[in-house]
């Protein structure tokens, strides 16, 4: 199935814009792009050569506002359009002015199971002709083709949600961890992919208070994490999960809780998926070492 191939751009509701702003530039190192006048208008922040990977839209609650899918071009749109109408699954073409919003050459929007706004777009605008620049000294966000990183949601209906995201937009099922964080709870993840990185997304049955649990952007260099755990200890920025290495990715890792209270992975080293001789797999811890919850001893 010629589906989905990356994980292209976010947009999230934040009720503090002008804090996000901070943590997203000063601290994640992404980097701000002029921001429209107007109360609502969204502020775009740039990761790489894509115009955008994440927007910001001030809102009064803290959530995923929709994620953007990106295919190859039009036959490949037309082809998943094709599906969703199939699936029985909205599918809306948005005119030119709507595609130009999110910097896409074509989109259909769609929503998921649980009604979060999907937009399958082809045709992304870059900005190659002005480099991407981080406002602090890392070495940039591993993207490229496999996309800004990962999410990881919370659903009403696993089974429904992956077949969801497997049988009509192309996702493959990397592996699941089932495991209990505190005793008598048990959790289990079903991690999916759209190209070499080992999951785009990650679904979760689960009653939390966000769709989005949280986001993950992956860094060149190793230092560019510790770096970035010391500054967010030196401002007292809440530690959700310690730095820590997973069983699954092998993502060495730590969770920044956001401003809008979900939480924002920020990893280094994550394993490559060969969909040729990969098989799924299940594991029973979701670290091998570390991630302990608030930074706990
Ligand atoms: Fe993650």
């Amino acid at each position: 199935m010629d589906g989905i191939r990356q994980l292209g751009y976010a947009g999230l509701d934040v009720s503090d814009i002008d804090a996000w702003e901070i943590f997203a530039t000063e601290v994640l190192g992404m980097q701000a792009t002029p921001r429209g006048t107007g109360g609502d208008a969204p502020l775009h922040l740039r990761m790489d050569e894509y115009e955008r990977r994440v927007s910001l839209h001030p809102a009064r609650r803290d959530d995923v506002r929709y994620l953007g899918l990106e295919v190859a071009g039009t036959a490949q749109l037309a082809a998943v359009r094709a599906r969703l109408e199939s699936a029985g699954r909205p599918a809306t073409s948005a005119t030119e002015k709507e595609a130009a919003e999110r910097f896409a050459a074509g989109l259909v929007r769609t929503e998921d199971p649980d009604g979060l706004p999907i937009e399958v777009y082809f045709g992304p605008r870059l900005r190659v002709e002005e480099p991407f620049h981080s406002p602090r000294p890392i070495s940039g966000f591993r993207t490229g083709d496999l996309g800004l990183g990962h999410v990881v949601l919370c659903v009403g209906d696993i089974e429904r949600s992956v077949a969801f995201y497997r049988d009509v937009l192309g996702f493959r099922i990397s592996d699941l961890i089932s495991f209990e964080p505190a005793p008598g709870l048990e959790v289990s993840v079903t991690f999916l992919h759209c190209n070499p990185r080992h999951h785009s997304l990650a679904l979760v049955q689960a009653p939390l208070p966000t769709r989005l649990n949280h986001l993950m952007v992956e860094l060149h260099s190793l230092d560019d994490v510790g770096s970035t755990y010391d500054l967010c200890r030196d401002r007292g920025i809440p530690i959700a999960m310690d730095l820590g290495r997973h069983t699954n990715d092998r993502m060495v890792s730590f969770y920044a809780q956001s401003p809008s209270g979900f939480q924002v992975e920020y990893g280094w080293g994550g394993r490559l998926i060969d969909d040729a001789n990969w098989r799924v797999q299940t594991h029973r811890a979701a670290s091998i070492w570390g991630h302990r919850l608030g930074g706990e001893a």
